[in-house]
Protein backbone atom coordinates (compact mmCIF):
# COMPACT_ATOMS: atom_id res chain seq x y z
CA UNK A 1 0.00 0.00 0.00
CA UNK A 2 2.46 2.71 1.25
CA UNK A 3 4.57 2.35 -2.42
CA UNK A 4 1.71 4.10 -3.85
CA UNK A 5 2.41 7.31 -1.82
CA UNK A 6 4.41 9.96 -3.87
CA UNK A 7 6.24 12.45 -1.60
CA UNK A 8 4.12 15.58 -0.58
CA UNK A 9 5.41 19.79 -1.01
CA UNK A 10 7.42 20.78 1.48
CA UNK A 11 6.47 23.62 4.12
CA UNK A 12 8.38 26.38 2.84
CA UNK A 13 8.20 27.91 6.17
CA UNK A 14 9.13 24.69 8.58
CA UNK A 15 11.30 23.69 5.96
CA UNK A 16 14.09 26.44 7.13
CA UNK A 17 13.49 26.00 10.82
CA UNK A 18 15.54 22.74 9.75
CA UNK A 19 18.17 24.21 7.26
CA UNK A 20 18.38 26.59 10.58
CA UNK A 21 19.54 24.46 12.77
CA UNK A 22 21.49 22.48 10.64
CA UNK A 23 23.57 25.74 9.96
CA UNK A 24 27.01 25.38 12.27
CA UNK A 25 27.38 29.41 11.76
CA UNK A 26 27.44 30.91 15.44
CA UNK A 27 26.41 34.60 14.15
CA UNK A 28 23.31 33.00 12.16
CA UNK A 29 20.13 34.82 12.44
CA UNK A 30 16.62 33.33 12.00
CA UNK A 31 14.15 35.45 10.42
CA UNK A 32 12.00 32.47 9.54
CA UNK A 33 9.00 30.78 11.47
CA UNK A 34 6.52 33.30 12.80
CA UNK A 35 7.50 32.67 16.25
CA UNK A 36 7.98 35.16 19.02
CA UNK A 37 11.40 35.42 20.23
CA UNK A 38 12.92 37.88 22.90
CA UNK A 39 16.46 39.79 22.65
CA UNK A 40 17.95 36.53 23.86
CA UNK A 41 16.24 34.38 21.26
CA UNK A 42 14.11 32.70 23.82
CA UNK A 43 10.55 32.02 23.07
CA UNK A 44 9.57 32.48 26.77
CA UNK A 45 6.35 31.11 28.19
CA UNK A 46 4.22 34.40 29.42
CA UNK A 47 4.09 35.31 33.29
CA UNK A 48 0.27 34.99 33.26
CA UNK A 49 0.30 31.44 31.28
CA UNK A 50 2.92 30.00 33.71
CA UNK A 51 0.26 31.20 36.72
CA UNK A 52 -2.42 30.09 35.36
CA UNK A 53 -0.73 26.30 34.87
CA UNK A 54 0.58 26.36 38.24
CA UNK A 55 -3.21 26.97 39.06
CA UNK A 56 -4.54 24.52 37.11
CA UNK A 57 -2.24 21.78 38.12
CA UNK A 58 -3.03 22.58 41.67
CA UNK A 59 -7.28 22.83 41.03
CA UNK A 60 -8.00 20.40 38.39
CA UNK A 61 -9.92 17.35 40.05
CA UNK A 62 -10.72 15.62 36.40
CA UNK A 63 -9.32 14.99 32.86
CA UNK A 64 -13.01 14.11 31.84
CA UNK A 65 -13.98 15.11 28.25
CA UNK A 66 -15.23 18.55 27.84
CA UNK A 67 -17.91 18.70 24.75
CA UNK A 68 -17.34 18.55 21.64
CA UNK A 69 -17.32 22.07 20.77
CA UNK A 70 -14.32 22.33 23.89
CA UNK A 71 -15.25 24.22 26.80
CA UNK A 72 -18.42 26.67 26.77
CA UNK A 73 -16.58 29.69 29.09
CA UNK A 74 -13.38 29.18 26.32
CA UNK A 75 -15.80 29.99 24.06
CA UNK A 76 -17.25 32.96 25.73
CA UNK A 77 -14.10 35.02 26.75
CA UNK A 78 -12.58 34.55 23.03
CA UNK A 79 -15.97 36.24 22.10
CA UNK A 80 -15.47 38.89 23.71
CA UNK A 81 -11.35 39.73 23.64
CA UNK A 82 -11.82 39.01 19.44
CA UNK A 83 -15.83 40.50 18.82
CA UNK A 84 -16.18 42.28 21.64
CA UNK A 85 -19.87 43.51 21.66
CA UNK A 86 -19.78 43.90 17.76
CA UNK A 87 -22.61 40.88 17.20
CA UNK A 88 -24.62 39.49 20.22
CA UNK A 89 -23.54 36.28 21.43
CA UNK A 90 -26.62 34.37 20.55
CA UNK A 91 -25.65 34.86 17.10
CA UNK A 92 -22.19 33.44 17.38
CA UNK A 93 -21.57 29.50 16.95
CA UNK A 94 -18.28 28.23 17.99
CA UNK A 95 -15.88 25.69 18.40
CA UNK A 96 -12.45 25.05 19.76
CA UNK A 97 -9.61 23.70 17.50
CA UNK A 98 -6.17 22.62 17.58
CA UNK A 99 -4.75 25.77 16.96
CA UNK A 100 -5.51 29.03 14.69
CA UNK A 101 -4.78 26.19 11.98
CA UNK A 102 -7.42 24.06 13.07
CA UNK A 103 -9.82 26.74 12.89
CA UNK A 104 -9.23 27.38 9.01
CA UNK A 105 -9.23 23.53 8.04
CA UNK A 106 -12.50 23.50 9.84
CA UNK A 107 -13.86 26.66 8.56
CA UNK A 108 -13.26 25.39 4.97
CA UNK A 109 -15.06 21.73 5.90
CA UNK A 110 -18.12 24.21 6.96
CA UNK A 111 -17.46 25.68 3.64
CA UNK A 112 -17.81 22.80 2.24
CA UNK A 113 -20.47 21.36 4.06
CA UNK A 114 -22.64 24.60 3.36
CA UNK A 115 -21.69 25.99 -0.58
CA UNK A 116 -19.13 23.12 -2.01
CA UNK A 117 -19.52 25.24 -5.34
CA UNK A 118 -17.93 28.26 -3.70
CA UNK A 119 -14.70 29.87 -4.88
CA UNK A 120 -12.60 30.95 -1.86
CA UNK A 121 -10.55 34.27 -2.75
CA UNK A 122 -7.20 34.28 -1.10
CA UNK A 123 -5.17 37.97 -0.95
CA UNK A 124 -1.78 37.58 -3.55
CA UNK A 125 0.27 36.51 -1.09
CA UNK A 126 -1.00 34.76 1.71
CA UNK A 127 0.05 32.88 4.23
CA UNK A 128 0.74 29.32 2.61
CA UNK A 129 -0.65 26.74 3.79
CA UNK A 130 -3.82 28.51 2.93
CA UNK A 131 -3.65 27.50 -0.46
CA UNK A 132 -2.61 24.57 0.39
CA UNK A 133 -5.19 23.25 2.41
CA UNK A 134 -7.99 24.47 0.44
CA UNK A 135 -6.24 22.24 -2.30
CA UNK A 136 -6.14 19.22 -0.17
CA UNK A 137 -9.84 19.54 0.43
CA UNK A 138 -10.44 19.93 -3.37
CA UNK A 139 -11.95 23.02 -3.15
CA UNK A 140 -11.87 25.84 -5.86
CA UNK A 141 -9.63 29.16 -5.06
CA UNK A 142 -8.80 32.10 -6.84
CA UNK A 143 -6.66 35.26 -5.67
CA UNK A 144 -6.86 38.87 -5.51
CA UNK A 145 -3.99 41.02 -5.54
CA UNK A 146 -3.02 42.50 -2.37
CA UNK A 147 0.46 43.88 -2.33
CA UNK A 148 2.37 46.43 -3.91
CA UNK A 149 6.36 45.31 -4.58
CA UNK A 150 6.92 48.80 -5.71
CA UNK A 151 5.38 50.73 -2.63
CA UNK A 152 5.69 47.41 -0.34
CA UNK A 153 1.98 48.87 0.85
CA UNK A 154 -1.34 47.21 -0.03
CA UNK A 155 -2.28 47.47 -3.95
CA UNK A 156 -5.71 48.95 -3.00
CA UNK A 157 -6.81 49.14 -6.46
CA UNK A 158 -5.67 46.22 -7.48
CA UNK A 159 -7.41 44.16 -4.78
CA UNK A 160 -10.89 46.14 -5.38
CA UNK A 161 -10.68 45.61 -9.59
CA UNK A 162 -9.98 41.67 -8.45
CA UNK A 163 -12.91 41.64 -6.16
CA UNK A 164 -15.59 42.52 -8.87
CA UNK A 165 -14.91 39.53 -10.27
CA UNK A 166 -16.41 37.66 -7.18
CA UNK A 167 -19.22 35.24 -7.40
CA UNK A 168 -22.77 35.59 -5.00
CA UNK A 169 -22.06 33.17 -2.70
CA UNK A 170 -18.14 32.73 -3.17
CA UNK A 171 -16.03 33.71 0.70
CA UNK A 172 -12.72 36.05 0.87
CA UNK A 173 -10.53 35.54 3.46
CA UNK A 174 -8.77 38.19 4.95
CA UNK A 175 -6.63 38.41 7.42
CA UNK A 176 -7.44 40.41 10.55
CA UNK A 177 -4.83 42.03 11.30
CA UNK A 178 -1.20 42.14 11.03
CA UNK A 179 -1.13 40.80 7.19
CA UNK A 180 0.89 37.66 6.90
CA UNK A 181 3.80 37.47 5.20
CA UNK A 182 3.57 41.23 4.11
CA UNK A 183 2.95 43.41 7.24
CA UNK A 184 0.87 45.77 5.13
CA UNK A 185 -2.57 46.34 6.40
CA UNK A 186 -5.71 47.76 4.90
CA UNK A 187 -6.62 51.17 6.56
CA UNK A 188 -10.05 50.89 8.30
CA UNK A 189 -11.62 53.55 5.67
CA UNK A 190 -10.48 50.68 2.67
CA UNK A 191 -12.17 47.74 4.89
CA UNK A 192 -15.21 49.98 4.85
CA UNK A 193 -14.91 49.87 0.99
CA UNK A 194 -14.23 46.15 1.09
CA UNK A 195 -16.97 45.36 3.13
CA UNK A 196 -19.55 47.79 0.75
CA UNK A 197 -17.86 45.76 -2.03
CA UNK A 198 -18.61 42.04 -0.48
CA UNK A 199 -21.77 43.22 0.71
CA UNK A 200 -23.02 44.11 -2.80
CA UNK A 201 -21.49 41.10 -4.28
CA UNK A 202 -23.15 39.02 -1.86
CA UNK A 203 -20.22 37.13 -0.71
CA UNK A 204 -19.26 35.79 3.13
CA UNK A 205 -16.20 37.10 4.57
CA UNK A 206 -14.17 34.70 6.56
CA UNK A 207 -11.25 36.47 8.76
CA UNK A 208 -7.97 34.91 10.15
CA UNK A 209 -7.03 36.50 13.26
CA UNK A 210 -3.87 35.04 14.52
CA UNK A 211 -1.47 37.71 15.83
CA UNK A 212 -4.60 40.09 17.99
CA UNK A 213 -2.10 41.91 20.03
CA UNK A 214 0.58 42.11 17.83
CA UNK A 215 0.08 45.39 15.67
CA UNK A 216 -1.39 48.59 17.12
CA UNK A 217 -3.07 46.62 20.48
CA UNK A 218 -5.43 43.80 21.30
CA UNK A 219 -8.17 46.40 20.54
CA UNK A 220 -7.04 48.31 17.41
CA UNK A 221 -6.37 44.57 16.37
CA UNK A 222 -10.00 43.21 16.47
CA UNK A 223 -11.54 46.61 14.62
CA UNK A 224 -11.95 45.32 10.85
CA UNK A 225 -12.68 41.78 12.68
CA UNK A 226 -15.06 43.02 14.68
CA UNK A 227 -16.10 46.01 11.46
CA UNK A 228 -17.03 42.46 9.10
CA UNK A 229 -19.01 40.87 12.11
CA UNK A 230 -21.05 43.57 12.78
CA UNK A 231 -21.76 43.86 8.87
CA UNK A 232 -22.57 40.79 7.56
CA UNK A 233 -26.12 38.08 8.16
CA UNK A 234 -22.87 35.18 7.72
CA UNK A 235 -18.99 35.39 8.56
CA UNK A 236 -16.32 33.15 9.75
CA UNK A 237 -13.68 33.75 11.77
CA UNK A 238 -10.89 32.07 12.92
CA UNK A 239 -8.51 32.91 15.76
CA UNK A 240 -5.26 31.53 17.08
CA UNK A 241 -3.94 31.92 20.50
CA UNK A 242 -0.36 30.81 19.74
CA UNK A 243 1.11 34.04 19.68
CA UNK A 244 -0.31 36.57 21.53
CA UNK A 245 -0.62 33.91 24.67
CA UNK A 246 2.78 32.20 23.48
CA UNK A 247 1.52 29.05 23.47
CA UNK A 248 2.21 27.50 20.08
CA UNK A 249 2.14 23.87 21.02
CA UNK A 250 -0.24 23.39 22.65
CA UNK A 251 -2.75 24.09 20.11
CA UNK A 252 -4.96 26.63 21.18
CA UNK A 253 -7.46 28.31 18.59
CA UNK A 254 -11.52 28.86 17.76
CA UNK A 255 -13.56 28.91 15.04
CA UNK A 256 -16.72 30.86 15.01
CA UNK A 257 -19.75 31.41 12.97
CA UNK A 258 -21.70 34.70 12.82
CA UNK A 259 -25.28 32.93 11.99
CA UNK A 260 -28.08 35.59 10.89
CA UNK A 261 -30.93 34.73 13.68
CA UNK A 262 -30.47 32.34 16.61
CA UNK A 263 -32.24 29.33 14.97
CA UNK A 264 -28.85 29.58 12.35
CA UNK A 265 -26.79 29.97 15.38
CA UNK A 266 -28.08 26.36 16.52
CA UNK A 267 -27.40 24.52 13.25
CA UNK A 268 -23.98 26.19 12.38
CA UNK A 269 -23.21 25.14 15.88
CA UNK A 270 -24.52 21.50 15.94
CA UNK A 271 -22.30 21.56 12.17
CA UNK A 272 -19.83 22.56 13.59
CA UNK A 273 -19.41 19.97 16.99
CA UNK A 274 -20.05 17.71 13.67
CA UNK A 275 -16.96 18.64 11.99
CA UNK A 276 -14.86 18.02 15.39
CA UNK A 277 -16.52 14.69 16.13
CA UNK A 278 -15.22 13.94 12.76
CA UNK A 279 -12.09 15.13 12.87
CA UNK A 280 -10.63 14.81 16.01
CA UNK A 281 -13.40 14.02 18.46
CA UNK A 282 -12.42 16.71 21.70
CA UNK A 283 -10.44 19.09 21.02
CA UNK A 284 -7.31 19.85 23.11
CA UNK A 285 -8.23 21.73 26.14
CA UNK A 286 -4.74 22.84 28.42
CA UNK A 287 -4.37 25.87 26.02
CA UNK A 288 -7.91 26.76 26.18
CA UNK A 289 -8.17 26.39 29.74
CA UNK A 290 -5.26 28.65 30.07
CA UNK A 291 -6.15 31.45 28.12
CA UNK A 292 -9.93 30.89 30.08
CA UNK A 293 -7.99 31.25 33.33
CA UNK A 294 -5.97 34.38 32.32
CA UNK A 295 -9.09 36.27 30.78
CA UNK A 296 -11.87 35.41 33.55
CA UNK A 297 -9.43 36.89 35.94
CA UNK A 298 -8.45 40.67 35.85
CA UNK A 299 -5.08 40.61 37.47
CA UNK A 300 -4.07 37.83 35.16
CA UNK A 301 -5.52 39.37 32.53
CA UNK A 302 -3.54 42.49 33.08
CA UNK A 303 -0.30 41.04 33.95
CA UNK A 304 -0.84 39.18 30.06
CA UNK A 305 -2.08 42.18 28.54
CA UNK A 306 1.21 44.15 30.05
CA UNK A 307 3.87 41.44 28.55
CA UNK A 308 2.11 41.78 25.32
CA UNK A 309 2.00 45.31 25.35
CA UNK A 310 6.01 45.08 25.92
CA UNK A 311 6.19 42.09 23.32
CA UNK A 312 4.54 44.52 20.41
CA UNK A 313 6.07 47.38 21.54
CA UNK A 314 9.54 45.72 21.25
CA UNK A 315 8.56 44.66 17.39
CA UNK A 316 7.88 48.20 16.90
CA UNK A 317 11.13 49.26 18.14
CA UNK A 318 12.96 46.63 16.15
CA UNK A 319 10.96 47.94 13.47
CA UNK A 320 12.12 51.59 13.89
CA UNK A 321 15.94 50.84 14.87
CA UNK A 322 16.00 48.59 11.02
CA UNK A 323 14.49 51.29 8.86
CA UNK A 324 16.59 54.28 10.67
CA UNK A 325 19.74 52.03 9.84
CA UNK A 326 18.77 51.34 6.29
CA UNK A 327 18.04 55.06 6.61
CA UNK A 328 21.24 55.96 7.44
CA UNK A 329 23.15 53.28 4.88
CA UNK A 330 21.10 54.29 1.44
CA UNK A 331 20.72 57.74 2.60
CA UNK A 332 17.21 57.47 1.51
CA UNK A 333 13.52 56.70 2.21
CA UNK A 334 13.28 53.40 0.62
CA UNK A 335 12.98 51.35 3.52
CA UNK A 336 10.77 53.32 5.51
CA UNK A 337 7.68 50.66 5.00
CA UNK A 338 9.48 48.70 7.64
CA UNK A 339 8.20 51.00 10.25
CA UNK A 340 4.98 51.33 8.90
CA UNK A 341 4.40 47.74 8.19
CA UNK A 342 2.60 46.10 11.51
CA UNK A 343 2.53 42.90 12.89
CA UNK A 344 5.83 39.84 13.16
CA UNK A 345 6.45 40.17 9.37
CA UNK A 346 7.28 42.32 6.57
CA UNK A 347 8.11 41.18 3.23
CA UNK A 348 11.17 42.97 1.93
CA UNK A 349 9.75 42.62 -1.77
CA UNK A 350 13.23 41.07 -2.99
CA UNK A 351 14.01 37.75 -5.08
CA UNK A 352 14.30 34.62 -3.90
CA UNK A 353 17.99 34.12 -5.29
CA UNK A 354 18.50 37.63 -3.01
CA UNK A 355 17.06 35.57 0.22
CA UNK A 356 19.16 32.92 -1.05
CA UNK A 357 22.23 35.08 -1.50
CA UNK A 358 21.56 36.06 2.32
CA UNK A 359 21.62 32.57 3.82
CA UNK A 360 24.65 31.27 1.76
CA UNK A 361 26.70 34.87 2.73
CA UNK A 362 25.07 35.57 5.76
CA UNK A 363 23.47 33.18 7.78
CA UNK A 364 20.66 34.94 7.65
CA UNK A 365 17.27 32.37 7.04
CA UNK A 366 14.27 34.45 5.25
CA UNK A 367 11.23 32.64 3.98
CA UNK A 368 12.25 32.87 0.13
CA UNK A 369 8.96 35.07 -0.95
CA UNK A 370 11.66 37.73 1.30
CA UNK A 371 9.05 37.49 4.46
CA UNK A 372 11.38 38.24 7.62
CA UNK A 373 10.16 37.46 11.04
CA UNK A 374 10.99 41.29 12.45
CA UNK A 375 10.73 39.64 16.59
CA UNK A 376 14.02 37.12 15.42
CA UNK A 377 16.21 40.37 15.03
CA UNK A 378 17.72 42.22 17.85
CA UNK A 379 19.48 45.15 18.85
CA UNK A 380 22.69 43.26 17.64
CA UNK A 381 21.18 41.97 14.63
CA UNK A 382 19.87 44.30 12.79
CA UNK A 383 22.78 46.40 11.97
CA UNK A 384 23.78 43.35 10.60
CA UNK A 385 20.92 42.45 9.14
CA UNK A 386 20.82 46.09 7.24
CA UNK A 387 24.40 46.06 6.36
CA UNK A 388 23.62 42.59 4.97
CA UNK A 389 20.55 44.08 2.97
CA UNK A 390 23.01 46.74 1.40
CA UNK A 391 25.68 45.06 0.28
CA UNK A 392 23.39 42.20 -1.26
CA UNK A 393 22.46 45.46 -3.51
CA UNK A 394 18.30 44.83 -2.41
C1 LIG B 1 4.15 31.31 10.27
O1 LIG B 1 3.51 31.86 9.38
O2 LIG B 1 5.39 31.26 10.26
C2 LIG B 1 3.43 30.72 11.44
O3 LIG B 1 2.06 30.90 11.32
C3 LIG B 1 3.82 29.33 11.72
C4 LIG B 1 3.31 28.37 10.72
O4 LIG B 1 2.67 27.41 11.14
O5 LIG B 1 3.55 28.54 9.52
Amino acid sequence: MLENLSAQPADKILTLITKFKADPRTDKVDLGVGVYKDATGNTPVMRAVKEAERRILADQSTKAYTGLAGDPAFSAVMKDLVLGDSVPNERVAAVATPGGTGAIRQALELIKLATPKATVWLSNPTWPNHPSIIRYLGMKMAEYRYFDNETRGVDFAGLMADLENVAEGDVILLHGCCHNPTGANLTYSQMEQVISLMQQKRAVPFVDIAYQGFGDGLADDAKTTRQIASSFENCLIAASCSKNFGIYRERTGILMAVAKDTDQQALAQQNLAFLNRQNYSFPPDHGARVVTTILQDPALRADWEAELEETRNGMLALRQQLADELKRLTNSDRFGFLAHHRGMFSLLGTTPEMVEKLRVDNGIYMVGDSRMNIAGLNAQTVPILAKAIVEAGI
